[in-house]
């Protein structure tokens, strides 16, 4: 060989090392980067993580928090507000009732029409309307003016299709649902906004009143005979369809829970007038918290940069507003740690562009290929070409957050029922004779109604914490519009409370 040809082969050899070191050099950083990712999601699991202990742990905390909210005013983060209402309605209501529906991104209205004995609801007619977003942040005036413009419509649209009594009143139901320190059941102050709402002039204000004088001004001829909390509502319909129903909760955008508390138990009242001897209480369960719920750091910062940080812990857990967007800070970071997707696009690092019913899409996605996934993160998130393993990755992230939600409610749940004698462990219901008493919880809200997984896991975790022989007495039952129709049940229970049953 001469010398220019072994010069050759010299340097093709150096440059093929040479390649191969950069190659070689590539996959490590790959599989390290993978490994970074890989931890990440490992370490958020980890932190998420409801083992039976725990779970039993929060639902211990759930009840002593309870009591510490019935013994005293402020004594727990958990208001355990009282509602008024102290009968629920039976099935012999009569009349036409009106319900108006606040509390999300949409305001409704409804007319509902009552038969009476065991003809149950006859019809009802209901409107929906998004909420412009400059109402949620502008004043109370500016909201009120708009419930009370959209009722007017409503109430002009009426033609000669139902009859209307010959009344010069109407009288509605107004569901709220924030928290409201209520001074009997058709009025009450606002406590405090969640959810995304902050009218700062509202807060301490009389919520009926609001209506009221927004209405005054429009001429309309109507009464508030009820304020009540979505959650109440859903336990007077629930209540009307099935006596056995003691709890209702709200899975949606924000989260909560309320029961029939015996009168004696709720020691912050004492000598409270009571005609049933029981009453509901609002427990605004959004608001509770225990050092066992399972924390992360993406719960941490999302609480920090929200409109009311150090509240509503649990809720920033369980409710759709905010599932999505922890999701959205995990992939943030896993994108950070191992430069998954490139360059990170602006929508990737804005809170709340990964809304919940997308998250809920990702997770329950079947296609072999996760094309939904692929598609969603593109779409929303401005990321594309993402290898199935990083779908894979994102799917899990969902799972994790969904889990968690799900089987804190379920806890939280349990909880009530342990409060109330009702988790078969020796209260005074379940120990009656009769054996252990049926229970239906009534469960509304988007989340839950259109998300078969989180259904799936909060029964799963029903189960493990109550037994399998005790769980079959309690019944999760799924119920439509309680926020609506249930407003106009309580309007007219109040209205004529001869048809009220009692309580306890
Ligand atoms: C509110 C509750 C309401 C729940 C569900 C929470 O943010 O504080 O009053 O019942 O959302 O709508």
């Amino acid at each position: 060989m001469g010398r220019a040809a072994f010069g050759l082969a010299v340097g093709c050899a150096v440059v093929s090392c040479a390649i191969a070191a950069v190659l070689v050099r590539k996959g490590v950083e790959r599989r390290a980067k993978w490994s970074r990712v890989v931890g990440v999601l490992r370490e958020f699991e980890e932190g998420c993580s409801t083992s039976g202990h725990r779970l039993r742990q929060v639902v211990d905390a759930m009840a002593v928090e309870m009591h510490a909210g019935l013994a005293s005013e402020g004594g727990s983060k958990l208001k355990m507000l009282l509602t008024f209402v102290d009968n629920l309605p039976n099935g012999n209501e009569k009349g036409l009732y009106y319900a108006l529906d606040l509390g999300g991104t949409h305001f409704r209205v409804l007319r509902v029409h009552l038969k009476g004995t065991k003809q149950k609801i006859l019809d009802h007619k209901v409107e929906k309307q998004a909420i412009p977003p400059h109402l949620l942040t502008g004043t109370s005036e500016e909201l009120f003016g708009f419930i009370a413009l959209t009722l007017k419509r409503f109430i002009e649209k009426e033609g000669d299709d139902f009859e209307l009594q010959p009344v010069s009143r109407r009288d509605l139901g107004f569901t709220f649902s924030f928290p409201v320190r209520q001074t009997s059941v058709s009025s009450g102050f606002l406590i405090k906004w969640t959810k995304g709402f902050a009218i700062e002039d509202m807060v301490g204000k009389d919520v009926a009143e609001c209506l009221q004088s927004a209405r005054t001004m429009l001429g309309l001829d109507v009464r508030v005979a009820a304020l009540i909390n979505d959650s109440a509502g859903t336990l007077a319909l629930g209540h009307y369809h099935d006596e056995d129903t003691m709890v209702a909760v709200i899975i949606g955008t924000g989260t909560n829970a309320c029961y029939i508390e015996r009168a004696d138990a709720i020691i912050k009242c004492q000598g409270l007038i009571s005609n049933s001897g029981g009453m509901v209480i609002n427990m605004e369960w959004g608001n509770f918290w225990s050092s066992h719920l399972p924390r992360t750091p993406y719960d941490v910062d999302l609480d920090a940069e929200s409109p009311n940080p150090y509240d509503q812990g649990f809720e920033k857990m369980i409710s759709g507003m905010y599932l999505g967007d922890i999701v959205r800070r995990v992939i943030l970071r896993m994108a950070k740690e191992a430069d998954l997707f490139g360059e990170v696009g602006k929508s990737l690092s804005e809170p709340f562009t990964l809304r919940t019913p997308l998250m809920c899409a990702m997770h329950q996605d079947e296609s072999s290929d996760l094309r939904e996934v692929a598609r969603i993160m593109e779409e929303t998130l401005e990321v594309s070409n993402i290898p199935l393993r990083v779908r894979r990755l994102v799917v899990r992230v969902c799972d994790a957050v969904t889990r968690r939600a799900a089987r804190l409610a379920a806890a939280g749940i349990v909880g009530i029922l342990k409060k109330i004698g009702r988790d078969g462990k020796g209260g005074s219901s379940s120990n009656s004779s009769e054996g252990v008493r049926r229970t239906v919880v009534a469960i509304e809200g988007g989340l839950y109604e259109n998300y078969s997984l989180f259904r799936e896991y909060m029964r799963d975790a029903l189960e493990e914490i109550l037994g399998e022989e005790m769980s079959q007495n309690v019944v999760l039952r799924l119920s439509q519009d309680g926020s609506g129709l249930g407003a106009a049940l309580l309007a007219a229970a109040v209205s004529s409370s001869s048809s009220l049953s009692s309580l306890v």
